[in-house]
């Protein structure tokens, strides 16, 4: 198909003038926050949320619905019935034991593969044809998971349908600094975080720009140039301890993370193909198999269409690959 032709804007157009319908799994603070953040920003037409404990997400519910008059006018719907996610063209997982004060993300893997086996097969009755997001921690781990038992269900599934919403709460995260740092709009960074979310993240540096300059090429007003090995590993550490930071100060990190989903559902629903550094599972990407990673993807309205095969120098090759490992030990010791 030519890009330049006229019909390709139209059906897209069409597609996204569709009523649709995003569902949230789980309404503590994360799912309830995704709902909030796509509500303001009109994601979809219609947001259920569904959650076990009743009064919990009726009042979630309530409380959003009552706000939705004076943003986007959502239609919210949701409770304690899994049909409420019924026809859902993508569903959102926040659902699962959450990070307390002093534990990684890999240490909430066993009891969130479990409730994902639980939950899983039940969603895929009311919505066989959505994009399944996994935000539940650990996300990369639970990709994988998620493939493993939908392929149990429907052997046909297509890889791209499952993805995690991976780094791209992280790379926003990398650019909300980098702007600090310089003084340029967030949006014109273009820096970004791939690999675990989690404690082996990394930057992918050597592509790194900002409005066309090369990261190491940056220089500050006064001529020095602030981004050297040193400074750019720092705020790799800082990107990574930035979780713990804000749990350590309210318990848990909801906000950021709800916008982050919210972006990925429109690229999904829009049919955007938007590059984002979403996580799904990897076969043979520089060398990585059996593990589900952030690397830069084009998300469409099937969710993964495609990941970019982004060239790395050496150190973003080992760091890839131990971020790979990481993940796979974490994965064997669940017989996953
Ligand atoms: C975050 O990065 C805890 O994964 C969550 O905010």
């Amino acid at each position: 198909t030519l890009t330049s032709s006229p019909d390709a804007p139209r059906t897209r157009a069409a597609q996204s003038a569709r009523s649709t319908k995003l569902a949230v799994i789980g309404a503590g603070a994360v799912g309830s926050s995704v709902a909030y953040a796509a509500m303001l920003r009109g994601s979809a037409r219609t947001i259920a949320l569904y959650d076990l404990k009743t009064d919990k997400v009726r009042a979630e519910v309530l409380d959003l619905a009552h706000g939705s008059p004076l943003a986007s006018g959502t239609r919210i719907i949701g409770g304690d019935d899994i049909s409420c996610v019924a026809g859902a063209d993508v569903v959102v997982i926040t659902a699962g034991a959450a990070q307390q004060p002093g534990q990684t993300r890999l240490d909430l893997a066993g009891v969130n593969v479990g409730i994902l086996r639980s939950l899983l097969p039940q969603l895929l009755e009311q919505a066989p044809d959505a994009v399944y997001v996994l935000v539940t921690n650990p996300c990369d781990v639970l990709t994988v998971a998620a493939q493993q038992i939908v392929r149990a269900y429907d052997p046909a599934f297509p890889d791209g349908r499952i993805l995690s919403s991976g780094t791209v709460l992280d790379t926003s995260r990398l650019r909300n600094l980098l702007s600090w740092m310089t003084g340029v709009d967030a949006r014109s960074i273009h820096a970004t975080i791939v690999g675990e979310h989690g404690d082996s993240e990394f930057g992918l540096w050597s592509s790194a720009n900002i409005g066309q300059v090369p990261l190491a090429d940056w220089a500050d007003e006064n001529g020095e140039r602030p981004f050297d090995l040193d400074r750019l590993h720092a705020l790799e550490q800082e990107v990574a301890g930035a979780a713990y930071e804000v749990i350590r100060g309210k318990g848990a990190t909801n906000l950021a993370i709800g916008v982050a989903a919210a972006r990925i559902v429109e690229a999904i629903l829009r049919d955007e193909r938007a590059v984002l550094p979403v996580s799904t599972p990897l076969t043979d990407y520089h060398g990585v198999s059996g593990v589900a990673m952030s690397v830069p993807s084009v998300v469409g309205r099937h969710g993964v269409e495609r990941t970019l095969d982004v060239p790395m120098d050496e150190r973003e090759l080992a760091a890839f690959a131990r971020s790979a490992d990481a993940l796979r030990a974490v994965q064997e010791s669940l017989g996953l």
